[in-house]
């Protein structure tokens, strides 16, 4: 048998390979990103961005505890201006290494307003996809309740984006709420191209001998290992909800994971701690293991595994 075709399409844009670095995991460098692409990935998103500057939450902001991170970075970015700039050489990067690996810009706001004048802003550099970040789940206290958390919410934010933005927009939602599948029909009705899902599950580590909470921010953002069930169970019923297409993310460390999110319902697969635990070249090692299971297991093209744990569903469907 051939080797697999991972190739991808997401929107109508075709990507090298369905694995994504996810935002925030390298900071905002287009150093590491293009360092990333070149290590294999299909796309690379950036830190999420603000209108101003923003310095995040004091340390301690990151924690490995066992089976996976804990973070309260707090959406540290240095707003937007910079972060165009970053994104635009990050292109230029990506288009002269010339194997097809597309850029995903990300903001975030306080007000539905900030994410309209975020998404005219972006299109100055030009991103293949704009992913809106409507689901950090460590600034509540300084930014009030996610616009994850409410369908109203979500959806006005994702009208106002969709009015301005030039790219594909894909929403990315909290697993921190009562019922996924509801904030997804009421993006996808707001006129969402793509959903991301998820980002991370809302936490604490307290250390015992301290009695105090480790962060400084008390809470924060669980990913990794221990949070990927549930990233499969919210693609899962999102993939039930919806017609437009899933970006799945969490707790992805290998290509088996990977395999397991596209089951699930994803088409492209995000990347962020294992990136920490495996390192640069994560991403590449991932989507070689993603094609050995697939040579294993006689499937094709990615394409074919997208929802097929959606049985009979997705048997019918292959
Ligand atoms: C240190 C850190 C910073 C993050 N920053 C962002 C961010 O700026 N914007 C965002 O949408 N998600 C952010 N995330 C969430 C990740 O993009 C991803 O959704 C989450 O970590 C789950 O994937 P993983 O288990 O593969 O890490 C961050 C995660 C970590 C660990």
């Amino acid at each position: 048998m051939n080797a697999p075709d991972l190739t991808t399409t997401f929107c109508g844009i075709t990507l090298p390979n369905p694995l994504v670095l996810a935002s925030g995991i390298l900071g905002t460098s287009a150093a590491l990103m293009a360092r990333v692409a070149a290590g294999g990935a299909g796309a690379v998103t950036a830190k999420s961005c603000s209108r101003a500057p923003r310095p995040g939450h004091p340390n301690p902001t990151v924690l490995a505890w066992g089976a996976g991170f804990i973070n309260a970075v707090g959406l540290a970015n240095p707003g937007v201006d910079e972060e165009i700039a970053v994104l635009q050489e990050t292109r230029r990067r990506l288009a002269q290494a010339g194997q097809g690996v597309k850029l995903v810009a990300s903001i975030f706001g306080t007000a539905v307003e900030d994410y309209a004048y975020l998404a005219e802003r972006m299109n100055e550099a030009r991103p293949d996809f704009l992913e809106i970040n409507i689901s950090c789940p460590n600034v509540h206290d300084e930014l009030a309740r996610p616009f994850a958390a409410s369908c109203p919410a979500a959806a006005a934010v994702t009208r106002a984006v969709k009015r301005v933005s030039a790219a594909p927009v894909i929403v990315k939602l909290s697993p921190n709420v009562t019922d996924i599948a509801e904030i997804a029909r009421a993006v996808e009705d707001a006129g969402a191209d793509a959903i991301a899902a998820i980002n991370t599950v809302a936490g604490m580590v307290i250390d015992i001998r301290a009695r105090r909470p480790i962060l400084a921010n008390r809470e924060g953002g669980l990913s990794g290992p221990a949070i990927r069930p549930i990233a499969v169970r919210c693609i899962y019923q999102c993939y039930q909800a919806v017609k437009i297409p899933i970006l799945g993310i969490g707790g992805v460390s290998c290509g088996e994971d990977a395999a397991e999110l596209l089951l699930a319902g994803a088409t492209l697969v995000g990347v962020g701690s294992a990136v920490h635990s495996r390192g640069i070249a994560a991403l590449g090692q991932i989507r070689d293991e993603l094609a050995q299971f697939m040579l294993a297991e006689g499937f094709g093209r990615a394409a074919e595994l997208v929802g097929l744990a959606h049985w009979p569903a997705g048997m019918a469907g292959s």
